[in-house]
């Protein structure tokens, strides 16, 4: 499956076959517990919407970028966040921005919008320098030809970041069982089952429930006691607390009522952070670390420009690192961490040839968008070069979804796109990063897609 080349010019990077025709209703069942990713058959990258018909619903699989500005923008009140899509992305995380609709989500929009606005992201950079160097701290002990799961590392890393940007100060207690509660979560949601496609209330009770609900109360807990500590810290001597997004968050006033958000939605926020910001940008690094070490000549270009651009001011450094955010986006492009969206229509519509009723489910799958034979060339080869200058600019809108798109776009997707940029730009100019060989490497979805088995990766120091 692996189509090589010695330049990485022409490299197919490795993904399911699409079945040649639709799977019947006990075969999406299975695969869907297997890898959702493996359920699209060829049809879905040609056609631009599709219907199926589930057990309880009909869904429209929506790959035409008008159709889709309909959905996720223009005609977005008529769309709402489906209950499936919340179970998977945000369960237990009721009142974070990610959960809330109508006018609560508009509130903390607002609200929330200052943290991640560009200059707030940009005073992260040295955060995310200091994590990334961090890293190469700990890889240069290692002896030249270690062998490390550069997923699992990115993991670690996306949460120290996480960690720095959120509590700068620290957690005040066990970072390690912090971590191990984290993977917990992830562990317990992220599945979709027969229960979900016949349409079961949440009442219904799903695998791991019980131990979502004692990890849930470990965060609750925890995040309380950093939340009053901070408080009182601001209350004592504001001018010396640390500038961060827990401070932003306790800051945060909705626009027009000038009103802070209750303990309870800046605890579900502090958690909405930590679960959407930290998986998606690890498997985002770590897909981007795989492609690499499979196209050299791409991986000699990221390192010239690290090496020219690092050396430089911290000041606009991501803004410089032109050639390894095209990098970047274009693994965002072959492997979205959030492979699919779905939606739940409240009135009928039409989306381009087909009468969409209400109560209907919308799915819009990025993985599909972003292979889609009507929309790119060459779809499933390797090619930084669509994301670089001037051709960036000719990239649709509405064909390339990784952080999704309208008023529900990810609210972090400049901390995401940065924070991969810097990781890579200064782990390139350091290492040279090379897949173990007899590694199968496969796309996996579960909450996140990632390498199914990991990522063994080689480490031998660079000339730096
Ligand atoms: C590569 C990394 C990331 C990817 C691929 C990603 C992807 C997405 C996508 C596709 C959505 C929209 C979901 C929908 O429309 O149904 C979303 C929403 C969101 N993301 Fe991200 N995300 C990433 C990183 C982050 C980070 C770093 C944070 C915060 C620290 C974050 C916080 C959020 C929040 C709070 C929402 C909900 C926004 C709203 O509903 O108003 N994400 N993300």
């Amino acid at each position: 499956m692996l189509d090589r080349s010695p330049t990485g010019i022409n490299y197919r990077p490795p993904a399911p076959e699409p079945p040649a025709t639709r799977l019947g209703l006990i075969e999406i069942i299975r695969t869907l517990r297997r890898n959702p990713l493996e359920c699209w058959s060829a049809e879905f990258f040609r056609e631009p919407v599709a219907m199926i018909r589930l057990p309880f619903a009909r869904a429209f699989l929506v790959h035409d970028p008008a159709a889709i500005k309909r959905v996720l923008l223009d005609n977005a009140d008529n769309y709402r966040k489906d209950p499936i899509q919340r179970r998977i992305l945000s369960s237990g995380i009721a009142d974070g921005l990610l959960s809330v609709e109508g006018s609560r989500w508009e509130v903390q929009r607002r609200s929330l919008a200052p943290l991640f606005a560009k200059r707030t992201v940009a005073s992260f950079t040295e955060a995310m320098l200091t994590a990334a160097h961090e890293l190469a701290e700990k890889w240069s002990r290692f002896d030249d030809g270690a062998v490390v799961d550069a997923a699992a590392e990115m993991t670690m890393l996306t949460l120290n970041v996480l960690a720095l940007t959120i509590f700068s100060d620290g957690i005040g207690g066990d970072f390690e069982e912090f971590r191990e509660a984290m993977n917990a979560y992830f562990g317990v949601i992220g599945r979709i089952g027969a229960l979900d496609l016949f349409g079961a209330p949440e009442f219904v009770p799903r695998p791991g429930r019980a131990r979502l609900r004692r990890t849930m109360s470990y965060f609750e807990r925890i995040i309380d006691e950093i939340v009053e500590t901070r408080r009182r810290r601001l209350a004592c001597s504001a001018d010396t607390a640390p500038n961060d997004l827990l401070t932003l968050l306790l800051r945060a006033l909705d626009p027009s009522t000038g009103q802070p958000m209750s303990l309870a939605e800046v605890r579900s926020n502090i958690l909405t952070f930590l679960s959407a910001g930290h998986e998606t940008t690890a498997n985002s690094l770590a897909w981007t670390i795989f492609l690499l070490s499979q196209a050299p000549e791409w991986r000699m270009r990221v390192r010239e420009e690290a090496e020219r651009e690092l050396s430089g001011p911290a000041a606009g450094l991501p803004d410089r690192l032109v050639v390894t955010r095209a990098v970047v986006e274009e693994a965002l492009r072959l492997y979205p961490p959030i492979a699919a969206l779905s939606r739940m229509s409240e009135r009928p519509d039409r989306l381009g040839s087909h009468e969409v009723g209400a109560r209907s489910l919308i799915v819009i799958a990025p993985y599909v968008l972003h292979r889609h034979k009507r929309l790119w060339d060459r779809p499933d080869v390797f090619d930084p070069a669509r994301f670089l200058p001037p051709a960036r600019s000719e990239v649709p809108r509405f064909a390339y979804l990784p952080f999704g798109a309208g008023p529900r776009t990810c609210i972090g997707s400049s901390f995401a796109l940065q924070e991969a940029t810097i990781v890579l730009a200064m782990l390139m100019r350091r290492f040279d990063l090379e897949l173990l060989p007899g590694t199968r490497v496969w796309p996996l979805q579960r909450i996140t897609l990632r390498p199914a088995h990991g990522l063994p990766m080689r480490i031998t120091r660079g000339p730096n």
